[in-house]
């Protein structure tokens, strides 16, 4: 891993960085069906959520700087009121202990192509695991599918464990995997990536 890089990280408000996440998403064939801005303003408003995204220049040119990767996170609790979270909470209800602590809940995020292997997904876990340390939250959440291999690889080396799967009867690749890990403030020391963090708007 390239020790040495300073990842370049902004963290979005959320207007802006809806718009910033529904344009990086452009750039993943992979997703099925990608997140419009609409959808994560109304997903993410009125809960506490961290958009973050990595830029970095493009190989041939690089004065330009580009969105390369990003992750989007919101806090899941109980009650919850929007469906799709309810289920969520509901499935998670024997695995992750939700009254009385705070879970972040990492919706969406990736890394563009080109720049996978390169330590941008990394950079962007960690400086989320240091906002949701600073913010009091005890765990982080995600859930993924057999198929997505190079999710789950990575969630490997970044030390979530999984805590539910739920099989798909009739194809196990799309099988749901859940995944978690337990904050504590030490972890921010053994934390690898060297990150420039900026607010936007600053
Ligand atoms: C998964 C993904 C986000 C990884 O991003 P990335 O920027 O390449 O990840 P990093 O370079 O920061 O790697 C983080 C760690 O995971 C490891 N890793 C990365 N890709 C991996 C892979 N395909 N298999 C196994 N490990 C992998 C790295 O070695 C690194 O570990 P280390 O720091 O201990 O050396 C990227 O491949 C991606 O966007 N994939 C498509 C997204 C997707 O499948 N989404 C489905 C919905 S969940």
């Amino acid at each position: 891993m390239p020790f040495s890089v300073e990842y370049q990280i902004t963290q979005y408000e959320l207007e802006q960085g809806a718009l910033e996440i529904q344009y990086i998403e452009e750039y993943f064939g992979e997703f099925p069906r990608k997140k419009t801005a609409a959808e994560i303003v109304n997903r993410l408003e009125g809960r506490s959520h961290l958009i973050l995204l990595a830029t970095a220049p493009l190989p041939d040119d690089p004065g330009s700087v580009v969105p390369v990767s990003f992750k989007v996170a919101h806090e899941v609790g109980v009650p919850e009121i929007e469906p799709k979270l309810v289920d969520l909470v509901h499935r998670l209800s024997d695995n992750i202990q939700f009254p009385g602590r705070r879970v972040l809940y990492t919706w969406i995020g990736g890394t563009r192509r080109d720049w996978r292997g390169q330590g941008f997904f990394r950079a962007l876990t960690e400086q989320q695991e240091l906002w949701a340390i600073e913010h009091g939250f005890d765990e982080i959440v995600v859930k993924t599918k057999n198929k997505f291999y190079d999710m789950r690889g990575t969630l490997d080396h970044l030390r979530f464990e999984v805590v539910r799967y739920e099989r798909n009867g009739a194809d196990n690749a799309e099988s749901k995997v859940y995944l978690s890990k337990k904050l504590l403030p030490e972890m921010i020391s053994r934390h690898r990536s060297k990150k420039a963090v900026v607010q936007s708007p600053v």
